[in-house]
């Protein structure tokens, strides 16, 4: 019986490790999506907007979801457009990525 509760217990710390993977992996794929054309992250992407590796040391989720919100807010001449319509679970995965980079 104490072993068949050790698997399971080892089953379900398997399982989170491997969502909390998955959230950031993504995480990545919503950003080569929809930010890395104008954003380079580890040397890669466009040159448009500002280079995003460091930008969880900088700036906090609040900061970052105003700025992925309502860019004009943070600087009204902001060419960046506004993701208000990301769904929460690709938000959520996003910031989880941006904070992988650092
Ligand atoms: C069309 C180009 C474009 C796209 C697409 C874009 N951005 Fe931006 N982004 C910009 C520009 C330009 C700025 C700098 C002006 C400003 O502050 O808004 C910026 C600024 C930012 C900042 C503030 C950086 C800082 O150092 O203060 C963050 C964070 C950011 N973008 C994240 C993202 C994320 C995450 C995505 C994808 C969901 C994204 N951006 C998509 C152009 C873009």
């Amino acid at each position: 019986m104490k072993r068949a509760i050790s698997v399971v217990a080892a089953f379900a710390a398997l399982v989170l490790v491997t969502a909390a993977a998955q959230a950031a992996d993504k995480g990545e794929q919503v950003f080569k999506e929809k930010c890395a054309m104008c954003h380079v992250v580890k040397g890669k992407g466009g040159k448009i907007g500002p280079e995003l590796t460091k930008v969880a040391t900088k700036l906090k989720d609040k900061e970052l979801i105003a700025q992925l919100e309502n860019p004009k807010k943070l600087n009204p001449s902001s060419t960046m457009p506004s993701f208000k319509t990301l769904p929460k679970a690709d938000m959520d995965a996003l910031l989880k990525y941006l904070k992988t980079l650092k």
